[in-house]
């Protein structure tokens, strides 16, 4: 078991990364402070961390606005706070921008990583007793057929510009292992869900829909295939491997829970209805097939067999709950809606949908 004090968490303000820190200030043993680096893009909301702040603000829990690609802050930081632990989750995290808007991924994906390793490598030197854990995607991995799953030694074949991004990071931060010895460990994650999620992404997206009685999207034919994460077991997952991770490796985390859009929204259709009071068939007239997204990958499947047996993990929370969970939670969180739908996403999901057809 590691030992971590300062623990330096970039895109906190985020979807994972505000679950991650609630996580670790709620719900494990750890006692010292945790500081979000985040420059609070579109997908950043302070109103995430709410609760973390009136609790632990400025005691254990630590804001800081910063973009992960300008180095002298990140360095001023560093000296700060000590750092001893990163857990980069900073991103720009959704493949359909990545199509319309490549360059934000380059910088922050590629160049923000970059900027963390070298800060890094250059504030703890020779040092063992620290961690760059890098969080990354199943997308690295490319797409697969009908069959098979993803390895940790599955070949990397990016597909989109997003996880072409994602796939240079992982790299960069390997080529820090083996050339200055920087610790690191780095996780491959299937799709999450949960609270807090942005609704540009599927489920919260069909969620919002639902609730305006708008168009549920459906890209190409319905029949690309997800794996679905509770947002707590990644973090569940990402905790496991900074405390017993072994430095140099990675480790794939996913729900072994596959599903094809199509049904997935179909179902989500019916858990809504059951919500709201409706006919159990009610809302599935919102559906609307839309053009495809170009480079569409067909299926994501993970196999973390390496984690579950190497580091105990296991999840917890059952999709059907965790679904139920996640519909609940944005039933009773109209304030956390309105501070998104307040900022600039509406405009892009409007523009978007309407290019689509
Ligand atoms: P998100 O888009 O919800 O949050 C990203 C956060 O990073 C935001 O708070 C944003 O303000 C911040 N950020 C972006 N650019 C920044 C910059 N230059 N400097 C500082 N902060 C910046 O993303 P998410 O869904 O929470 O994903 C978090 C990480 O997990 C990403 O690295 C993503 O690739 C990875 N991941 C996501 C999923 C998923 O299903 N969402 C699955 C596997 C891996
Ligand atoms: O696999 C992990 C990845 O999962 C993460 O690395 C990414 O950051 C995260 O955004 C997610 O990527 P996806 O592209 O799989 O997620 P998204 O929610 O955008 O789409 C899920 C599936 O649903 C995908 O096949 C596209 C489809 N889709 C999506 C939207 C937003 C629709 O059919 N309609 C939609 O409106």
């Amino acid at each position: 078991m590691r030992k971590l004090s300062n623990i330096l968490v970039t895109g906190g303000a985020g979807f994972i990364g505000s679950n991650f820190i609630r996580y670790v200030m709620k719900n494990t043993d750890f006692t010292g402070t945790v500081i979000n680096v985040d420059n609070l893009t579109y997908a950043g909301n302070m109103h995430s961390l709410k609760d973390i702040k009136s609790e632990f603000g400025d005691k254990r829990y630590f804001f800081e606005k910063a973009d992960i690609c300008d180095k002298s802050k990140i360095e001023d930081i560093f000296k700060k706070y000590n750092i001893d632990t990163v857990v980069h989750f900073a991103a720009e995290s959704h493949v359909d921008r990545s199509i319309t808007g490549p360059e934000a991924f380059i910088k922050t994906n590629v160049f923000g990583t970059f900027t963390l390793l070298e800060v890094s490598r250059k504030f703890w030197g020779e040092r063992h007793d620290v961690l760059f854990h890098h969080v990354s995607t199943d997308e690295v991995y490319g797409s697969l057929g009908d069959t098979g799953f993803f390895y940790e030694d599955t070949p990397y074949d990016p597909r989109s510009p997003y996880s072409a991004s994602k796939a240079s990071s992982d790299h960069l931060v390997f080529s820090y292992f083996h050339t200055y010895h920087l610790p690191v460990t780095l996780s491959n994650c299937s799709n999450n869900y949960g609270p807090y999620h942005f609704p540009e992404k599927l489920i919260p997206l069909m969620i919002l829909n639902i609730l305006d009685e708008k168009p549920l999207p459906v890209y190409g034919d319905g029949k690309n295939i997800r794996d679905w994460l509770f947002v707590e077991d990644h973090n569940s997952a990402v905790w496991a491997v900074i405390n017993n991770g072994t430095t140099g490796e990675k480790y794939n985390i996913g729900g072994e829970n596959e599903w094809e859009n199509i049904t997935l929204v179909h179902y989500l259709c019916e858990r809504m209805a059951h919500f709201t009071g409706k006919d159990n068939d009610y809302y599935k007239k919102l559906i609307t097939y839309v053009k495809d997204r170009p480079g569409h990958d067909r299926r994501y499947a993970i196999n973390c067999d390496k984690l579950k047996n190497q580091l105990g993990w296991k999840q917890s929370v059952d999709f059907a709950k965790g679904l139920d969970k996640t519909i609940q939670w944005y039933l009773s969180n109209s304030d956390w809606i309105n501070t998104v739908k307040s900022g600039e996403y509406l405009k892009w999901v409007e523009n978007n949908y309407t290019a689509r057809g």
